[in-house]
């Protein structure tokens, strides 16, 4: 082995995955939800890892804004800068010639329109293929600007992490009746105004089910059941490289022999609807 080269997984097993032979588009995930086919989304930071997600068949690759916390040692996603989504984005780029790549934009990079517009430009141009912003209806007009001008977005709701401190900590959202019907009117208009696929982060997973049912376009949930389109997770909680991981991950190692069989069990249990399991739900 050629140092930096990635190895297969140590013993091929019943959650052996197919490495992705042709590029994924939002055309690509459109039809995987069409077929009830669930997806496969890691929050990742690096070329060598990106590499790995797209040899195990992971649809696609989040380069999160977590890496403030992951990678950078913030105690939050708030001091992230475009210039660290950047240098992250470039990187996972040249290692991923297949996956979908998904670049967040950081805190207050698109708290207008015409930012939005310029740092989504940014982003791309490092070679995102879309963009994730977190909010509700107030960022109706901006997803309608990017939608128009070709860029495709994510739009995440439930628990957005950028508003830890408006939430007062990191909280289960939507959990009364009030919540609910907002949440589920949000999610409703993002995708009238544009919105390609929905991230749905720790809400109840009964109204994550209701909200993609209610919606055309696909969703991605983590906290949010087993019933979205797809899930994602953060690499280093699937790694147990969290010292207090969240009750909706799991620790993929501990039953797997090396990293890329972690990787590969991670999009196994995704695909069969086994993980999500109902201790990782709320
Ligand atoms: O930043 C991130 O990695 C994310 C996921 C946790 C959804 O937004």
């Amino acid at each position: 082995m050629t140092y930096g080269t990635i190895p297969s997984a140590a013993h091929s097993t019943s959650t052996a995955t197919s490495a992705l032979t042709k590029s994924v588009t939002i055309y690509t995930l459109q039809k995987l939800k069409k077929s009830g086919e669930k997806f496969v989304v890691i929050s990742l930071y690096d070329a060598h890892m990106a590499n790995m997600a797209q040899r195990c068949g992971v649809e696609v690759v989040l380069v999160g804004d977590s890496l403030g916390m992951t990678v950078l040692g913030y105690d939050s996603t708030i001091p992230v800068t475009m210039e660290h989504m950047i240098y992250h984005v470039e990187a996972v780029a040249r290692g991923n010639k297949k996956s979908l790549i998904m670049g967040d934009l950081p805190f207050m990079t698109y708290a207008t329109p015409e930012d939005a517009l310029h740092n989504c430009a940014r982003i791309m141009q490092a070679g995102a293929h879309m963009v994730k912003l977190e909010g509700g209806a107030w960022l109706a007009e901006t997803i309608r600007m990017l939608s128009d001008r070709g860029v495709p977005v994510c739009a995440h709701i439930g628990l957005t992490p950028q508003s830890v401190n408006k939430f007062g900590g990191f909280r289960v959202q939507g959990r009364n009746q009030e919540q609910a019907d907002r949440l589920l009117a949000d999610a409703e208009l993002l995708e009238q105004s544009g919105a390609d696929l929905l991230l749905m982060e720790c809400i109840p997973a009964t109204l994550a089910a209701q909200i993609t049912q209610a919606i055309n376009i696909p969703t991605i949930g983590i906290g949010a059941g087993k019933d979205t389109d797809a899930q994602v997770l953060v690499i280093n909680d699937i790694l147990g490289l969290t010292e207090q991981p969240p009750k909706f991950s799991k620790n993929f190692l501990l039953e797997s022999n090396d990293i890329p069989g972690a990787m590969q069990k991670y999009v196994a249990h995704v695909k069969a609807g086994i993980f999500p399991a109902e201790e990782n739900t709320f």
